[in-house]
């Protein structure tokens, strides 16, 4: 077992004891850390107890201790999987040279520019999530976010160790950063789009758990493919933590999903009047925001022609998700992959090079994944003898970067006009007043075992505790 040393101040697998100029620089940051926890971190939580999983190895079997801890006192530190010392590189002009364990002079750039705007995604979501435990259904999801929130607050730390360790003064100035920036913050936002959304109440909270964490495990994917063979370690370790976060957001929206249709049966109706009116989210609404989650983070997989995404590639910096598993030539030299434009209002796809359209592929990869649980979703309302079904839009709906940024298309992947666009857009996205309506039902519930009105509760508990264990013991 590969264990984690708890008697330092900043937990690590790294013998961060033997490098006293890179323990100083980590310790130096590590008070602003917690600045930025106590100011945008979850708000009010800071005396909880709260029943949490902290690393305790990087095996992936029994790596999780649980126990009730503060937040603050979370054992943030530093964990990559194990080194393989006779690595290769398995993709790209460099293959089966040997892994780096320094970063390549000229790759330098690129990969800190990787490893930022990977940092940056892990405080925004805990920012964007920062006011939910006000409006928690239950004490067991309270528990689950905060899990969340203290996860990618760790992946945060794991960014962070690798600029303090490889990229000297500019890493240093670059992990200063990530805590300056501030999601939605007008002057200093979030890198990327998504990122700078807000996530107002649980059912977008359950979306973007289940469709914007799982953009992060095909990134991390990607980079656990990486040359670069501290990053590949380290991402390879923040996905077995990514894992639960889907959960979340899957079996909450399907727990959502579950009590509106127990409502619908009860009541006898397909009305979203009625339904709302008993204090569920209706059907409809629950697409709108599936519609809106979906394209937002679609997006974040980039410009599906990129040359950036070609270099990534050819240099060993990014692989594709499960590299190691496809079977062709791991350069793609003379492969070519299709990708969708509009010419004359007509939606068309292109053959382009594969190497120019890797951004394209792993958005392909993602939208797979998350197509399956959609369906595992509609078994939900299948098994409750209800005729509605959800769908993912089309991949062109709602976009706004690449080839299709500013397209008017419908969910169904019509190309249609501004006026319909204007017309329609109120039944493909969630509008004021649905907002609105799943903001009236955000009340706080946190007694043990009780749960708000519009959400089942879970099969399970956490760790096999009951579901009406005290997973937060408020002081
Ligand atoms: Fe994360
Ligand atoms: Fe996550």
């Amino acid at each position: 077992m590969s264990s984690i040393n708890y008697s330092e101040k900043i937990p690590n697998n790294v013998n961060l004891a033997e490098d006293r100029t890179l323990q100083r620089a980590l310790e130096g940051w590590q008070p602003n850390f917690i600045n930025w926890w106590d100011d945008v971190g979850p708000e009010g939580s800071t005396n909880y107890d709260v029943y949490l999983r902290t690393a305790v190895s990087v095996d992936p079997q029994g790596w999780a201790q649980f126990g009730h801890v503060k937040m603050r006192d979370y054992r943030w530190g530093i964990f990559l999987n194990p080194g393989d010392a006779e690595r290769k590189i398995h993709f790209g002009d460099h293959m089966g040279e040997k892994a780096w364990q320094d970063v390549p002079g000229e790759h330098r750039a690129n990969l800190r520019r990787i490893i930022v705007t990977q940092g940056d995604t892990e405080p925004a979501s805990v920012e964007q999530q920062r006011h939910l435990g006000l409006t928690a259904p239950s004490m067991y999801d309270l528990r689950n976010l905060f899990q969340i929130n203290v996860e990618e607050g760790r992946h945060l730390w794991a960014m962070v160790y690798l600029l303090h360790k490889h990229f000297g003064r500019d890493g240093r100035e670059e992990a200063e950063a990530l805590l300056e920036r501030q999601s939605g913050d007008e002057n200093n936002p979030r890198i990327l789009g998504a990122f700078n959304e807000k996530t107002p109440d649980w059912l977008s909270f359950f979306m973007f758990t289940y469709f914007t964490d799982r953009d992060g495990k095909f990134q991390l994917s990607a980079l656990a493919e990486s040359a670069f063979d501290p990053l590949a370690r380290t991402t390879k370790f923040m996905l077995t933590e990514e894992a639960h976060h889907m959960f979340v957001g899957e079996s909450g929206v399907s727990r959502v999903i579950q009590r509106t249709c127990q409502v619908m049966n009860e009541l006898k109706t397909d009305d979203p009047k009625k339904v709302r009116e008993a204090g569920a989210i209706d059907l409809e609404t629950i697409q709108r925001y599936l519609n809106f989650h979906y394209s937002v983070t679609i997006d974040l997989f980039g410009a599906d022609q990129s040359s950036n995404a070609a270099t990534f590639y050819s240099s060993g910096l990014k692989g594709r998700y499960e590299e190691g598993k496809r079977t062709d030539d791991h350069v793609l030299k003379n492969q070519t992959y299709k990708v969708l434009e509009v010419k004359d209002g007509q939606l068309l796809e292109k053959e382009v090079p594969m190497l120019n359209a890797l951004n394209e592929v792993l958005r392909d990869d993602f939208i797979k994944d998350s197509v399956a649980g959609v369906g595992r979703w509609n078994k939900v309302i299948e098994k409750a003898g209800i005729p509605f079904r959800l769908t993912v839009p089309h991949k062109a709906f709602n976009r706004a970067i690449g080839a299709l940024a500013g397209i008017r298309m419908s969910p169904d992947g019509r190309v249609v006009s501004e006026s319909e666009w204007d017309a329609k857009k109120k039944d493909w996205l969630p509008t004021d007043e649905d907002r609105a309506f799943v903001a009236s039902l955000m009340g706080r519930v946190v007694e043990p075992g009780k749960f708000a009105n519009w959400i089942a509760p879970p099969v399970m508990g956490i760790n096999r505790q009951p579901v009406d264990f005290e997973y937060v013991r408020f002081a």
